[in-house]
C-alpha cells in the first residue's frame, strides 16, 4: 500500500468514526478531491452542507466557504483543515466598507459574491455564486443594483443583463485577473479547434475570447457534455482533475504558466488528517452576524 493511499484510508476511517462529511472544492489538490464525499463548486457545495445530516463538516477549500457552510448549517462542527487558507478578493471588502458603499446609493440592493466575510453577507440582500449571478440579479426584478466584490463577476453580470445598472465594487481574484488576452489567443494558436471555457473571474476581455463562461462546476458539465473533444481551460489549474475524470477521452489544456491559487494548495490530505483527528480549525460565526446573513445565503442557495 503506498503512502498515499494509507493516508486516503485513514482520512475515510475517521470520518467515519467522527460522522464527518468530507467537502472539497474544485481546485484542491488531486488527493484531496479522491478522499473527499463530494467535490463540487462554491453552490455545489453550499448545498451539500446544508443538507447534510453529519455532525461534522470537514471544508477543503477556503475561508468563506466554510463561513457560509456555518452560517447554513450552525448546529454542525465546520472544520477547515488549513486555518490561514484565505481569499484575497473576499478581503477586499471589509463590512463598513459595505456599509459605506451602500451609504453612497441610497435604496440600490446590495448581491454580494459568496465570496466575501460573513459580516459582509450580513450586510447583503442577497448573496450569489459564479454559477447563478446573472439569475441573482434577475430575480430582483429592479434597473440598478450593487455588487461586490467582483468586479469581473460584475461585470460578466452586466454583459448579460444589458437593461440592469451594475455598480460594481473593485475586487478581484489575483489568480484569475492575472490572466491576459494575449495568453489566450496564444493558447487558440496553439490548440486551433479547440473551445474556449473560462471562469467570469477572468478580465473582460479574456471572458470575451471564450466560448463559455461558467462556474468550476459548470465547466465540468459543458466539457461533459459537448460534442468537442479539445478545451482550452481558463480557471484554476486543480479542475482539470475533475475534468480528467468527467469526460476521460477527451484533451484540456490550462494556460502557461498555469494558474494556481495558492490558499485552495494550502490544505493538504495530511491536515485533512490532522483536523479530523483532532477537531481542529473549527470555524465559528458569531450568532448575530449569522442571523442577518442568513436570508442572503438561502436565497442564493435556492436558485439556480
Ligand atoms: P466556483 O464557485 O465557480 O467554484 O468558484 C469559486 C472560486 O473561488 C473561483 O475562484
Ligand atoms: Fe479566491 Fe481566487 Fe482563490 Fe477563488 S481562486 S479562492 S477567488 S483567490
Amino acid at each position: 500500500m503506498t503512502d498515499l493511499t494509507a493516508l486516503s484510508e485513514e482520512v475515510r476511517a475517521l470520518a467515519r468514526q467522527r460522522d464527518a462529511i468530507v467537502l472539497a472544492h474544485n481546485y484542491q489538490r488531486q488527493e484531496v478531491q479522491d478522499v473527499a464525499d463530494f467535490v463540487g463548486d462554491s453552490l455545489g457545495l453550499s448545498r451539500e452542507a446544508a443538507a447534510t445530516s453529519a455532525a461534522v463538516i470537514v471544508f477543503a477549500g477556503v475561508h468563506f466557504m466554510a463561513e457560509t457552510a456555518k452560517i447554513l448549517s450552525p448546529d454542525k462542527h465546520v472544520l477547515l483543515p488549513e486555518p490561514r487558507a484565505g481569499c484575497p478578493m473576499a478581503d477586499m471588502i471589509t463590512a463598513e466598507q459595505a456599509r459605506s458603499f451602500k451609504g453612497e446609493h441610497p435604496g440600490l440592493p446590495l448581491v454580494t459574491y459568496v465570496n466575501s466575510s460573513a459580516e459582509v453577507k450580513a450586510e447583503s440582500d442577497v448573496c450569489c455564486t459564479s454559477a447563478n449571478a446573472v439569475e441573482v440579479v434577475r430575480s430582483l426584478g429592479v434597473t440598478r443594483v450593487l455588487f461586490a466584490p467582483d468586479r469581473n463577476l460584475g461585470a460578466w453580470v452586466a454583459s448579460q443583463l444589458p437593461d440592469v445598472e451594475i455598480i460594481t465594487w473593485d475586487g478581484f481574484c489575483p489568480t484569475h485577473e492575472r490572466v491576459t488576452a494575449e495568453q489566450v489567443r496564444s493558447a487558440v494558436q496553439a490548440h486551433p479547434g479547440a473551445m474556449v471555457v473560462a471562469h467570469p473571474e477572468c478580465r473582460p476581455e479574456v471572458v470575451a475570447l471564450a466560448d463559455a463562461v461558467l462556474s468550476t462546476s459548470g465547466m465540468i458539465r459543458y466539457v461533459a457534455s459537448s460534442a468537442a473533444e479539445e478545451f482550452i481551460v481558463i480557471t484554476e489549474s486543480g479542475l482539470l482533475h475533475g475534468l480528467a475524470k468527467a469526460a476521460p477521452g477527451k484533451k484540456f489544456f490550462g494556460l502557461t504558466p498555469p494558474m494556481v491559487c495558492p490558499n485552495m494548495k494550502l490544505t493538504t490530505l495530511e491536515k485533512v488528517r490532522d483536523c479530523l483527528r483532532d477537531g481542529t480549525g473549527e470555524v465559528t460565526v458569531p450568532a448575530s452576524t449569522r442571523a442577518r446573513a442568513l436570508a442572503a445565503v438561502e436565497r442564493m442557495v435556492a436558485l439556480g
